[in-house]
């Protein structure tokens, strides 16, 4: 065998990430270059300029993967892509140089399942390139090795699915359990942060803010999902990349999530509250910060909260996490789940994980999270998921394309 170092590439949403990982779970470098300041002013990623960035970046974040890594192109085994779900022209700005980098180096091409990636960071161990990464080594360390099948919360910007996964002979098999029909967690946590003049995008405001405010101040609510047929039959579309596609037939609907909802309810109380102006005049205090060519800091944006829009942050993140909580505990119960992952975006959230992990220990569950820079989009995540593909000789052809709709389990 050669040098167990996968070079993974990942650009299918607003991040522009590469990294190299050594034999599945050593990260050995992981360089994301984020593309936030460009979506910011838009409230949201606006796809052409996605695609524009990720073109701009890929070849010097590349470098910057190998550089960190201590290697070169003729070390890596084979180069690992994500090839969905996501953007169409932002995945193929990833597929196509990855396709020239093996083409060019006659190396392997490992095609890699975006939600696939994001259960394997939470199998991520810390490398040495650990320190580059933003990744503790206790902190990637702790939590290994997870008891399977695992219960897996993916929670994102775009996804909220349930998978009951699991390794067998080496390859790994993956089980819709739950899904979203409506809007991603994170997207709830985006979408309330942009309407209380808060910056994007939105959870990590949030999850700041939400300390200082009363988590029971407002009683947020979720209702049952009572019949998913009915939700269809009135032609209901949901509205994320993944909720699209997956099918909701044979799920058991305490599983199924909707968050659209407390959206619309956080609205009403902005507005009955006469919380309108405040928030506009909060928006308007935060650009003009970054008018003057500074960042504007969580701290700021506390000063221009008052207590009653504290409570209602601590409410919203409160109510979306207990109910991200109450399912996938269910969940795991239900399908004989060892042990409960949570990870993507939303699994950086502090009160999640504090409040997930008091959960698993009450139930006698082993829980684990990624590490914190590896929550939300990178490519040391794609690297490790491929690893598996590498041993099995799993590889994708020079006609391998972009699958913005690409479903798992
Ligand atoms: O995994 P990710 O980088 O991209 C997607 O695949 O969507 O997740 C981004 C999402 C955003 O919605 C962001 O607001 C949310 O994750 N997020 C958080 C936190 N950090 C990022 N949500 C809650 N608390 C956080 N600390
Ligand atoms: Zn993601």
């Amino acid at each position: 065998m050669g040098s167990g170092l996968i070079l993974g590439i990942e650009s299918s949403c607003d991040e522009t990430a590469a990294a190299v990982v050594e034999r599945g779970d050593r990260t050995r470098s992981s360089v994301v270059a984020s593309q936030i300041a460009t979506h910011a002013i838009y409230g949201g990623v606006v796809p052409e300029l996605a695609s524009r960035e990720h073109l701009r970046n890929i070849v010097p974040i590349t470098r910057a993967a190998l550089a960190e890594a201590g290697c070169s192109l003729t070390d890596l085994d084979a180069i690992a892509v994500t090839c969905g779900p996501g953007l169409a022209g932002a995945l193929l700005v990833g597929i196509t140089y990855a396709k020239a980098l093996a083409f060019a180096l006659n190396k392997p091409l490992i095609a890699v399942n975006h939600l696939e990636g994001h259960i394997h960071a939470v199998l991520l161990k810390a490398g040495n390139g650990h320190q580059a990464s933003g990744i503790s080594p206790s902190e990637a360390d702790e939590s290994l090795p997870l008891p399977m099948p695992a219960l897996a919360l993916v929670v994102s910007g775009g996804h909220t699915h349930l998978f009951l996964a699991r390794p067998l002979a080496g390859v790994w098999r993956y089980e819709l359990v739950g899904r979203t029909l409506d809007d991603a967690a994170g997207e709830a946590f985006d979408k309330v942060a942009k309407l209380l003049g808060l910056g994007y995008p939105g959870g990590p405001w949030i999850d700041q803010l939400a300390q200082f405010g009363n988590p029971k101040a407002v009683p947020f609510g979720f209702a049952q999902i009572k019949n998913k047929a009915h939700l269809e039959g009135k032609g209901q579309i949901p509205r994320t990349k993944g909720a699209r596609i997956a099918p909701i037939a044979d799920l058991d609907r305490h599983f199924l999530f909707s968050f659209s909802g407390i959206k619309t309810a956080v609205l009403r109380y902005v507005e009955v509250h006469g919380l309108r102006a405040s928030c506009e005049a909060r928006q308007m205090a935060l650009a003009a910060i970054e008018a003057s060519g500074q960042t504007p800091t969580w701290r700021e944006a506390r000063a221009l909260c008052d207590q009653q829009t504290l409570d209602l942050i601590a409410s919203f993140q409160h109510a979306v996490v207990g109910d991200l909580l109450r399912k996938t505990f269910a969940a795991a119960q239900a399908v004989g789940a060892a042990s409960v992952l949570v990870t993507g975006g939303v699994a950086a959230n502090r009160e999640l994980r504090v409040r997930f992990t008091a959960e698993a220990a009450e139930r006698g569950l082993p829980v684990a999270f990624p590490a914190l820079a590896l929550s939300t989009d990178n490519a040391a995540m794609i690297a490790a998921a491929a690893w598996p593909r590498f041993l099995a000789g799993e590889f994708a052809s020079m006609g391998l394309e972009a699958e913005p709709r690409l479903t798992l389990g």
